[in-house]
């Protein structure tokens, strides 16, 4: 996606040699306008495979997440880090590793929110190490639903996220895929 290529490149800032900030339009600041094409893009890249609902994971993933379900017409469930009071009924929950906080942490599902007629579009803003993902994917199987893609903002393709998604057989779309971090530059895949 071009559009979302070029704010990478001029907005976004490289920490570490594999840390991205792109805080002034996806992770602390969002653009609606841009967050609306994502939306739309993903929505263009899955419309054939009937999905019923969007899943992704609180904060980040739930703009892209929300624009891609008003594209669909379908509704977006957001999967908690923490089990609100209100989350006391029937849940689905798993753990996901952490690489950058090396933490477990358990995310949370209300069971009545997804059941085994979804068709599910997985939605995240990064994929690194892709266990936010897997999570994800786990807290579907367990809905009896199916997982018909995972459309990624951000992919760091040289990170481990891609190939164990591809091995697993998902069906990944990410709209900008990052091959180097290197030298504080952001060379993208297609290199343009
Ligand atoms: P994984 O899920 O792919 O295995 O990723 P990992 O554990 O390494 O990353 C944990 C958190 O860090 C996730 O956000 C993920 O989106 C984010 N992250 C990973 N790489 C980058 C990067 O290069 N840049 C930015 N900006 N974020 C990255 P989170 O902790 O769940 O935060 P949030 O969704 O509440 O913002």
């Amino acid at each position: 996606m071009d559009e979302l290529k070029k704010r990478i490149r001029e907005e976004g800032i490289v920490i570490d040699s594999d840390i991205l900030k792109v805080d002034q339009f996806l992770n602390h600041q969002i653009d609606p306008v841009l967050m609306q094409h994502v939306g739309e893009a993903f929505a263009e890249a899955f419309v054939q495979s009937s999905i019923t609902k969007v899943l992704t994971i609180e904060s980040s993933g739930i703009a892209p997440a929300l624009m891609t379900g008003l594209k669909l017409g379908v509704p977006v469930l957001f999967a908690r880090k923490k089990k609100p009071l209100t989350l006391n009924t029937s849940i689905l929950t798993t753990q996901v590793y952490s690489y950058t906080k090396k933490v477990h942490n358990s995310i949370f599902l209300e069971k009545a929110m997804i059941n085994s007629e979804d068709r599910v579009l997985i939605i995240d803003d990064f994929l690194a190490n892709g266990e936010a993902a897997m999570g994800l994917v786990r807290l579907i199987e367990m809905a009896g639903a199916s997982v018909e893609g995972i459309g990624i903002v951000i992919e760091k393709s040289f990170q481990e996220g891609r190939s164990k998604l591809d091995r697993a057989g998902y069906a990944v779309y990410s709209l900008a895929r990052i091959s180097s971090l290197a030298d504080h530059q952001v060379t993208f895949i297609d290199n343009d």
